[in-house]
């Protein structure tokens, strides 16, 4: 089957795609010797009910053919033989969605990857997405503290440091007494956004680690790993309190490395709907600090104004340059990817250049960036070379019909489809009004709204008057001939014996 990596893969499932493979990287392999018996089966006969009678259970939906679902079987299996022994009994359960009849039963769970593991609580009356580790240890701990109350009563010093960890988000109730409206509110949106975040209670704030600890009356305070380290609210309405901390809790520069904890931050700035920005440089550059520093001040200005920004390191940002078609002699660049996919991109970036850029791109005076190979000194071979500079005149400009082929160079039937392309070229070489052409669609970027190109290879066809077909029939000489012929338009020339314009 053709791969469309590097086509249609949107940046954030890239980035995503790297961050599983973080994850999932000590995953044991001895996944044959380990009979199956702690994760209980489910399917759609028994789903129901089994589910109903349990206040907690984590169900895992999966295909058997998925990769990541073959690596997370062992983990999740030594992890169920673990938390059987709980008391009670802390259930994984799974369900393999692959299977015709359990079809309605993935969909009505949404279930549109695998694996996708889900919380469910009361009976399947509460639903939340699973959001933890995927090594065995690591889903222990998750599943445990889940199990547990949504937020824990913190009683000492030795607590409140052990809840608040460095590098997470953790909200803290602070109250006089843990009764009351506000700490009713408070538990409220705990369970609510449990999967999300840490919570935690206490009376006495001078336990907590930072922050002031002369608090009086309830406050909320949420505690996170950047910017200004420590927030207090005073909101207990559960919607604009979820707001706040939602709000907070996306950081002014979001940093992109390999430390997996930055990761949710990562996964949080690709989910939101304004402009990204993103500076990528190699972190261990003798100029880090100046570049931190500028881009930190740009991003303040523009908080809340349709732009955020992400920092990468250019060790974890392979996917990223790959995606975009970058190359490391062009760092420190940024590039920033608005919400329709227009890119815009600065390259051998000085620190003091960050403002200035970054405003002229508000101002509308940044020309749009669009990857492109260079275009070709001479494209005389019977199949004509398009790149992305060079395709609205070569295509959509040429009054000619186009066939075009897009490729990928490692792919194998776009080889074996080379010399057959090459034929149909050489036969229609003498009519002038048809032109066999190929764009290398790695490496050239295919304007949004043209042509929708999911794997290699993948054949259109224009017309002179700019009717678009998707080619989808047998890729033989032959074929190809009768499509064209069938599909393109009579020149003007023909038509009318007169000479075109
Ligand atoms: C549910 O049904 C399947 C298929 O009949 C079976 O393999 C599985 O053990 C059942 N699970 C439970 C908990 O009864
Ligand atoms: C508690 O939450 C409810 C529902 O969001 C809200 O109507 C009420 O005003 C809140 N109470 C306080 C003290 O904020
Ligand atoms: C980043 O810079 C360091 C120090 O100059 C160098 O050793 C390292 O190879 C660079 N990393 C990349 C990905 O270029």
């Amino acid at each position: 089957m053709a791969s469309n990596y590097g086509v249609k893969v949107p940046l954030f499932l890239l980035i995503l795609s790297l961050i599983g493979s973080v994850y999932y990287s000590d995953a044991s392999s001895d996944e044959e010797s380990q009979p199956e018996e702690f994760v209980v089966t489910l399917d759609h006969s028994n789903f129901t009910d089994f589910v109903s009678k349990h206040k907690f259970i984590v169900v895992e939906f999966y295909a058997p053919w998925c990769g990541h679902c073959k690596k997370l079987a062992p983990e999740y299996e030594k992890a169920a033989s673990i938390l059987s022994k709980e008391d009670p009994w802390l259930i994984l359960a799974k369900v393999d969605a692959n299977e015709e009849k359990n079809k309605d039963l993935a969909s009505e769970f949404g279930i549109s990857g695998f694996p996708t593991i889900k919380i469910l609580r009361f009976g399947g009356s509460v639903v939340q997405e699973y959001k933890g580790p995927r090594e065995a240890d690591g889903i222990v701990t998750y599943v445990k503290k889940q199990s547990g109350p949504a937020s824990v009563e913190i009683k000492s010093a030795d607590d409140a440091a052990s809840v608040v960890e460095d590098k997470k988000i953790v909200i803290v109730g602070v109250f006089p007494e843990f009764s009351g409206e506000k700490f009713d509110n408070f538990t409220t949106l705990a369970e609510r956004l449990r999967s999300d975040y840490e919570f935690g209670h206490i009376l006495d704030a001078k336990l907590l680690p930072r922050g002031e600890s002369s608090i009086s009356g309830p406050t909320v305070r949420l505690f996170k790993p950047f910017d200004e380290l420590v927030v207090d609210f005073q909101e207990f309405n559960v919607d604009a309190l979820q707001k706040l901390i939602e709000e907070s809790s996306i950081p002014t520069v979001t940093v992109f490395n390999n430390d997996p904890s930055n990761h949710p931050f990562v996964i949080k700035f690709f989910n939101t709907e304004t402009d990204k920005a993103m500076l990528f440089l190699n972190f261990s550059s003798k100029n880090i600090d100046a570049f931190k520093s500028k881009y930190h001040d740009v991003a303040v200005q523009y908080k809340g104004k349709g732009i955020c920004f992400l920092i990468g390191d250019l060790d974890a940002s392979e996917g990223a340059f790959q995606y975009f078609g970058f190359k490391e002699d062009q760092v420190p660049l940024i590039v920033i990817q608005t919400n329709d996919g227009e890119k815009y991109l600065k390259t051998n970036l000085e620190p003091d250049q960050i403002v200035s850029w970054v405003k002229e791109y508000k101002d509308g005076h940044v020309q749009p960036y669009k990857k492109s190979e260079p275009i070709p000194e001479v494209n005389n071979e019977p199949v004509k070379v398009v790149v992305a500079d060079t395709l609205q005149d070569m295509v959509f400009n040429s009054g000619k019909n186009v066939l075009l082929e897009f490729y990928a160079p490692w792919c194998g039937h776009c080889k074996q489809l080379a010399p057959i392309l090459d034929e149909v070229a050489v036969s229609l070489q003498n009519d002038a009004d048809v032109v066999i052409a190929k764009i290398d669609a790695t490496a050239n970027d295919i304007p949004q709204g043209t042509f929708d190109v999911k794997g290699y290879p993948t054949l259109y066809f224009k017309s002179a008057s700019g009717n678009v077909l998707l080619y989808d029939g047998d890729r033989t000489k032959e074929d190809i001939i009768d499509f064209i012929q069938k599909n393109r338009d009579k020149s003007a020339q023909q038509e009318s014996g007169k000479d075109e314009l």
